[in-house]
């Protein structure tokens, strides 16, 4: 797929968030936890959503969509997700913890790295066997078994979102309590919490470095929305930015996009906070700011490369760390044939301001550096072509019709 793009974009209006894409997965994942019907509201029609709820209904659970409703009944009925489904996209490891707590035993495909690095599960497994699981692998895949899992407590050696979120799922109905050690504080884990409680489950203090879980005997049914997604309210506001001009943008939760808030407000761009939306807008210069990305509340790693895309048009030179990710400079390149310049030493990049970067053809090689490449197109002088463009949607949802919206000229060829 590929997108043609017209630079020189101002954006003017209001825009939607659609729900959060990274709460969503992991909750689609976790409604294999309950013996009852899981009713998921707001659901965003994307790629990487369709995936997991067809590895749901390979395992045997009945799924029903109805509009932005899914409806999830039954319980799994195999320990041994499509090894080709999981391998497109890495939250299907998010079965993992599932999967051990309702059948006793998984058979998972080992996550494939990404552009942005190996993505490695040590966590995942470490919290796993501290469960009282025994793990194995072979041909590629992850066995685990356990007669019943008992809580235990578990040191997350980094804050992993997604170990966290694995074994919050698998100590929900584990044999007595769980201590999550130094976990993720993002919101989506908090999200998580919020879902599994409003099913019977007992999660606490979600959202601080030691979360609780109580073990029940089993779980009932819910009918829950997620929360916004918090990465592409950030991306559309610094869209806002970077094109100048004025957007509302709404449905979205300001707490969980200050650390965004702040480096817009530092680089010289205009927010007004709302209850659900913020508004921006930029008229001046933009200014150089630094950035180093970092867990939750810190500057998300998400966040990044559309960041990069707006500074390389500021006047002066941005710093840009990169602290949670190895290999997520992959945007670097295709900016830099759009006239940017940049030098990148490791995790660190130096982004050094031109008036306006000039279209090109560039290709996109992950989620958010497709989303820093849109970015940077509509802003740029002339047409951009974004090949590979799919990376974007597949996270994004509507999103050349939301930004076309906005007054946005962007094509798919
Ligand atoms: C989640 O990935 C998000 N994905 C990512 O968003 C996001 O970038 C990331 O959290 C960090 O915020 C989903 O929620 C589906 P991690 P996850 O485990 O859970 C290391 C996007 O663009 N680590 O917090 O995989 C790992 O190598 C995606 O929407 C271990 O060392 O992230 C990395 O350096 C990209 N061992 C760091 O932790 C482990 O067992 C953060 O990874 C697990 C992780």
């Amino acid at each position: 797929m590929k997108m043609l793009v017209s630079g020189s974009a101002r954006l003017q209006g209001q825009i939607v968030v659609s729900t959060s894409k990274n709460a969503i997965l992991p909750i689609l994942a976790a409604s294999m936890l309950s013996s009852g019907t899981v009713i998921v509201r707001q659901i965003p029609l994307i790629r990487d959503v369709h995936i997991i709820l067809a590895l749901l209904h390979q395992m045997g659970l009945k799924v029903d969509h109805d509009q932005d409703r899914i409806a999830i009944s039954g319980s799994p009925q195999h320990h041994v997700p499509d090894y080709e489904l999981c391998r497109q996209i890495r939250a299907s490891f998010l079965l993992m913890g599932p999967l051990l707590a309702r059948c006793g035993q998984v058979q998972i495909s080992l996550p494939g790295g990404c552009a942005i690095g190996t993505r490695p599960i040590d966590l995942h497994l470490k919290g796993f066997e501290a469960l009282g699981a025994s793990i194995t692998m072979s041909g590629g895949c992850v066995n685990a078994a356990a007669r019943r899992l008992t809580g235990t407590h578990v040191y997350l050696d980094f804050p992993s979102v997604g170990a966290t979120e694995n074994i919050m799922m698998a100590a929900a109905l584990a044999r007595g309590t769980t201590y999550i050690e130094n976990a993720a504080l993002e919101p989506e884990v908090v999200d998580l919490a919020g879902f599994i409680n409003s099913m019977g489950g007992r999660v606490s203090s979600a959202g601080s470095n030691v979360i609780k879980v109580d073990g029940v005997s089993s779980l009932g049914g819910t009918t829950y929305t997620p929360i916004p997604d918090r990465i592409e309210a950030g991306t559309y506001m610094v869209a806002a930015a970077a094109c100048g001009g004025d957007v509302l943008i709404n449905n979205v939760i300001p707490e969980h996009i200050k650390a965004t808030t702040a480096k817009l407000l530092e680089s010289g761009a205009k927010i007004e906070e709302q209850a659900d939306a913020v508004r921006v807008s930029r008229w001046q210069e933009i200014r150089p700011v630094y950035i180093k990305t970092l867990p939750y509340p810190g500057f998300p790693t998400d966040m990044q490369a559309q960041f990069m895309a707006y500074l390389c048009s500021a006047r002066g030179s941005s710093i840009i760390t990169e602290s949670v990710f190895e290999n997520r400079f992959m945007h670097v390149n295709q900016l830099l044939r759009m006239g940017a310049q940049i030098i990148t030493e490791g995790r660190t990049a130096v982004v050094r301001g031109i008036p306006q970067l000039s279209g090109t053809t560039v290709k996109a090689t992950d989620l958010r550096a497709g989303a820093a490449l849109l970015i940077a197109a509509m802003a740029a002088s002339g047409e951009t072509i974004i090949e590979e463009s799919e990376h974007i949607d597949r996270g994004y949802e509507n999103i050349v019709s939301k930004l076309n919206h906005l007054g946005a000229k962007i094509y798919y060829l």
